[in-house]
């Protein structure tokens, strides 16, 4: 065997994504990319915005001598230091750029995160349906998974929490908005939440970590707000990325802050940096680390995401299909007109619709578009739902 025998059973129930990803590949050679409609992956069509572009060019044109070098670990003190600003600004709390790591994307703050937060056997919540490399990134240091099952509506239940919650709980990731329902988590809800971590972390004798992954936090629809996380637990990391608000993923850059309220943030910022380094990331990428310095105050242009969410909603609502409409990000997560979501999302690439089964996300019974593509691809994939919603009925 060419590779370790773990890495092989991982690649054997490796994501659905991918999986899918691979078969519209597969499809559009076969029958040409405009006959494909695929909503399989989160990978956003739209570009990064004039101003983004503009940046990018001048920190890419500066002379300055050294700006390809090394820099320290945790990335530029002025960059942490702008991230901070933004932190402060919008928390309201004490936040200085040694509360700062730059890191490779959010897939990489929370490895980075999670490497420094665990011992072995440790206990990680998370909550279903979830972002499927979770549950990847968490065994990647030794942690167990243990699963809450979300509430009405998708929003995070602070009964189920409680129910995952032990002695060996060492944080618990949430996610909003959410990737693969869309939900955006109310201020009750993530208050109840913050209760209960303050409340057993004192019975356990030591702090349950809140780590707030919010990649999606400014992609909001109308009448949707995404409450800033640092109010509810004092032990709070926030990890995120410009790879969705800036449209910047291949880009690889994000960052891991630390709350000013939280126990000990020196030694957690210094743990991060030590992680960031042995994970072999070393630092984030320097001209993306001066961008994002920049453009923290920039807002996504909601305009496209905005024209797919409403057509697809009403139009997948007029077929009969049953969903929460998302608050903020780019996904739906219909229910399944069949229990068995797998074979339904047969019935749609038999359509040449390219969908993920909630399966992939531990909810079986749903399946989760991604509406992060071309306009016209929602509307020409409509007959294709319609059509595998009437032969599921028959
Ligand atoms: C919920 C969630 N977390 C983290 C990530 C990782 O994003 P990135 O590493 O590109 O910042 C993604 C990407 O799709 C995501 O959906």
């Amino acid at each position: 065997m060419p590779v370790a025998r773990r890495i092989e059973t991982m690649m054997a129930r490796s994501s659905w994504i991918r999986k899918m990803f691979d078969e519209g590949a597969r499809l559009k050679a076969l029958h040409g990319a405009d006959k494909v409609f695929d909503f399989s992956l989160g990978n956003p069509v739209e570009e990064p915005s004039e101003r983004v572009a503009a940046v990018i060019r001048e920190v890419a044109a500066d002379p300055t001598p050294g700006g390809h070098r090394y820099m320290p670990n945790a990335g530029y003190p002025a960059v942490r230091e702008a991230v901070a600003q933004a932190l402060a600004a919008r928390s309201g709390l004490p936040f200085t750029g040694a509360h700062v790591v730059m890191t490779v994307g959010a897939g990489g703050g929370l490895n980075v995160v999670l490497k420094a937060l665990l011992d072995p056997g440790d206990e990680v919540a998370i909550v279903a349906p979830y972002f499927a490399e979770y549950l990847f990134y968490i065994d990647n240091h030794g942690g167990a998974p243990k699963i809450a099952q979300a509430g009405d509506r998708f929003q995070v239940d602070p009964a189920e929490i409680e129910r995952v919650l032990s002695p060996k709980t060492r944080a618990l990731i949430l996610n909003s908005p959410n990737n693969p329902t869309g939900v955006v988590y109310t201020n009750e809800a993530l208050a109840a939440v913050g209760a209960l971590l303050a409340a057993k972390g004192a019975e356990y004798g030591r702090p349950i970590w809140l780590i707030m992954d919010e990649p999606y936090r400014k992609l909001l629809y109308p009448g949707f707000e995404c409450p800033d996380p640092f109010g509810f637990h004092d032990h709070t990391i926030l990890v995120t990325s410009h790879s969705k608000d800036l449209n910047l993923p291949g880009e690889r850059i994000g960052y891991a802050a630390v709350s000013p309220k939280g126990l000990n943030p020196a030694k957690v910022v210094e743990a991060l940096t030590l992680t960031n380094r042995i994970l072999g990331f070393v630092n984030a990428p320097a001209l993306m680390q001066k961008v994002a310095a920049r453009l923290q105050d920039e807002q996504p242009d909601m305009t496209g995401y905005r024209r797919n969410r409403d057509l697809l909603v009403n139009g997948l609502t007029e077929i009969g299909y049953e969903l929460t409409p998302p608050g903020g990000g780019f996904y739906l997560f219909p229910r399944s007109p069949l229990d068995d979501d797998i074979a339904f999302v047969d019935l749609l690439k038999k359509r040449n619709v390219l969908v993920v089964p909630g399966t992939g996300f531990g909810w079986p019974g749903a399946f989760r578009i991604s509406f992060a593509v071309e306009t016209e691809t929602c509307e020409k994939a409509l007959p294709g739902f319609r059509a595998a919603f009437e032969e599921a009925r028959k």
